[in-house]
């Protein structure tokens, strides 16, 4: 497995890798590696002759006061397990060399970024859509793979590259729970053995509102009342938003009549957590 840690050194081993012809799938990654991001790695590796992941805490993305400073890096037990999921490549670049002195240019896409996290992130969504660009260009993926936990990134991401006419394929990958449905996040390790009890608890609700659609509740606001009854019994979590969304534009639902998203957002504690489930196929 190679490390490389210059923007220049990747972009030249990226030219030669398709000038000889090899298949690049990319998963990029904040780090702090978990099962869920090897679920990701498994799935791009059989799909290419080279995995290339990034590590990089893209400052963009964090919104002032946010846990960038605090946000786990695991560097080492990284390389480690990167090694072990079959990582061809590990771009770890640093922040200097991302957004050098003078650095100017954003990529904002508009209607699917706001809304959701958009709303209680402002200009999350451009850090992550700068910074997948960046990478794209960089790394010069045929395929990436994402997670859709953070399912509003999944079609934020889809947008730009279609609207961008990027020649790249992008999936989503299910999210990976732990046994007790929580969905995994670097985030989870903040909270504390009482907090990390309650919190699976948005599991449980998200699939309850599953099985009253399934058995014929269509009404979204019904759906959406019940789940915010349920999470406020529960005075340890402080419900941001919850809603239910197209599946592929995002727009809000007021009749679940299409595939679609059920999204929310919580914090327990201090830690904010999000989760989804889809409703229909
Ligand atoms: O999902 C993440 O870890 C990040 O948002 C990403 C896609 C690596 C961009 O920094």
């Amino acid at each position: 497995m190679q490390v490389i840690k210059s923007v220049h050194a990747m972009a030249e081993e990226t030219a030669r890798l398709r000038q000889a012809g090899k298949r690049i799938a990319f998963v990029p990654t904040m780090g702090n590696l978990h099962e869920g991001h090897l679920a990701l790695m498994r799935a791009a590796k059989p799909q290419a002759d080279i995995l290339v992941i990034s590590i990089f805490v893209n400052p963009m993305q964090f919104g002032p006061g946010s846990d960038f400073d605090a946000y786990p890096r695991t560097f080492r037990e990284d390389l480690k397990k990167s090694e072990a999921a079959g990582v061809d490549i590990v771009f770890a670049p640093a922040e200097s060399d991302l957004y050098p002195e003078g650095f100017q240019t954003t990529v904002t896409v508009l209607e699917v970024s706001k809304g959701l996290c958009g709303a209680f992130r402002p200009g999350h969504f451009k850090g992550v859509a700068t910074i997948v660009l960046k990478l794209f260009n960089i790394v010069k993926p045929h395929v990436a793979v994402f997670g859709e936990k953070d399912f509003q990134q999944l079609i934020v991401i889809r947008q730009m590259v279609k609207d961008l006419n990027l020649d790249v394929a992008i999936q989503g990958h299910a999210t990976v729970r732990e046994a007790d449905g929580l969905a995994m996040s670097s985030r989870n390790q903040y909270l504390s053995p009482s907090e990390r009890q309650r919190a699976a608890l948005l599991y449980k609700y998200l699939q309850q509102a599953k099985e009253r659609f399934e058995k014929g509740e269509h009404r979204a606001q019904a759906l959406i009342a019940r789940i915010q009854s349920e999470l406020s019994r529960n005075p340890g979590i402080a419900l941001q938003y919850v809603s239910i969304r197209d599946r592929d534009t995002l727009k809000p639902l007021d009749t679940v009549d299409r595939p679609a998203v059920m999204a929310l957002a919580v914090h327990i504690g201090t830690t904010r957590l999000i989760d989804n489930i889809f409703l229909g196929d």
